[in-house]
């Protein structure tokens, strides 16, 4: 049911804190310094002897793909590569042994992740699932994985299993790494940074009023932009897919230093873009990307920490997010961008839980 909300959408994105904590109930392990998983069906010296992962899956899934690799490299120091299930179902990629293979996905039965998955299998190589719902296609057909916990997701805009999808990827990350480089103080203090993601991510929330305004002088937009780098990059691609989805305004997600190789030749006065501007690595080059859209006439809207006069100086709008480590910020930092397209969508009078032309999962090609 609804619970006093008007959408499950919205409902869906206030559950986060909770939908978070359920990922990892259970699964952090202070005595080792580690996350534990029960359905790998690996022992950890088959893991241990992987030398690359391959992430697959579609849509928003795909983009919790790009934030484990991300996660992953940083953490455990595994090469990775992100693959669209679609297209991986049909290319023949050179695979080397000891390549693990993790489906991606909310429902457990998009088409073309569980075809991605089957063709890796039917290979010979290791397929493991993140899937939130228990039992389904893609949980059956791989060899083992790890679930959400999330709870239904009905709203077709995927929201609360995406953060949980980066969560565990999370978790996957600190696992891997402590079987190899990663002391014990370090994944203690891993540790530690998760626990405190629930917090964060209900604090990001408080963001909503802020977030109201932004989207009643955007809502006639018809292009948005989406920047942000490194582990907000994801972040910007997600933004953008869920503005689209749900609002049916034009928007583009890029790695902000992309854009002066093209997408910059769209700013104008009725192009608001939103730089996903956190303190942290590349923040300075970021905000140099911000000062060009702006000395081009271009609306900005910032996510920023708190008490940043800088930011505050530049853009035309700021949204607040607490200050958090690199790894956990796109979870944090998504949430505000889901709430953004989740008013700009009411303001225009869509059908946000039931968005046109689209179904919760896609289960044709
Ligand atoms: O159920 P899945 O995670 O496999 O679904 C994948 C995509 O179809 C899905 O994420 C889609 O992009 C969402 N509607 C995005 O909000």
């Amino acid at each position: 049911s609804l619970e006093g909300f008007d959408h499950y959408m919205l409902k869906e994105i206030y559950e986060q804190p909770e939908s978070i904590r359920n990922a990892m109930r259970g699964r952090l392990d202070d005595e080792n310094a580690t996350a534990v998983f029960g359905g790998l069906n690996l022992t950890p010296q088959q893991l241990r002897s992987v030398e690359r992962i391959i992430l697959t899956g579609c849509g928003t899934s795909w983009h919790s793909a790009l934030v484990g690799e991300y996660m992953i490299e940083d953490l455990a120091r595994i090469p990775v590569s992100v693959e669209y299930a679609s297209e991986l179902r049909y290319r023949n990629p050179p695979i080397d042994n000891n390549t693990l293979i993790f489906g991606i996905t909310q429902s457990g039965e998009t088409a073309d992740t569980l075809a991605a998955l089957k063709e890796t299998k039917r290979k010979g190589h290791r397929t493991l699932a993140i899937c939130n719902v228990v039992g389904s296609s893609i949980a059956q057909a791989a060899d083992g994985g790890v679930y959400l916990h999330a709870g239904p997701e009905i709203g077709v805009a995927s929201t609360k299993a995406y953060t949980s999808q980066c969560c565990v990827l999370a978790m996957l990350s600190l696992y891997f790494g402590r079987l190899r480089h990663v002391s014990f103080e370090s994944g203690q203090r891993i540790i530690n940074e998760l626990r405190q993601l629930p917090a964060a991510v209900q604090q990001a929330l408080a963001c909503d009023e802020q977030v109201r305004d932004v989207a009643k002088k955007y809502q006639d937009a018809s292009t948005v932009l989406y920047l942000g780098r490194q582990y907000n990059f994801p972040t910007a691609l997600e933004g953008a897919l869920k503005l689209k989805e749900i609002s049916y305004i034009h928007a583009e997600g890029y790695p902000a230093a992309e854009m002066k190789h093209g997408p910059i030749a769209l700013v104008d006065e009725h192009t608001p873009s939103v730089f996903i501007i956190p303190r942290g690595t590349t923040y300075d080059k970021v905000m140099a990307n911000m000062e060009e859209v702006k000395a081009r006439g271009g609306p900005v809207i910032a996510l920023a920490s708190r008490d940043n006069p800088e930011v505050e100086s530049i853009a035309d709008d700021v949204i607040h997010v607490p200050e958090v480590p690199g790894f956990t910020q796109p979870i944090v930092n998504v949430v505000p961008l889901q709430l953004l397209s989740y008013h700009i969508a009411l303001l225009r009078g869509c059908d946000v839980d039931k968005p046109r032309n689209l179904a919760k999962s896609v289960t044709v090609e």
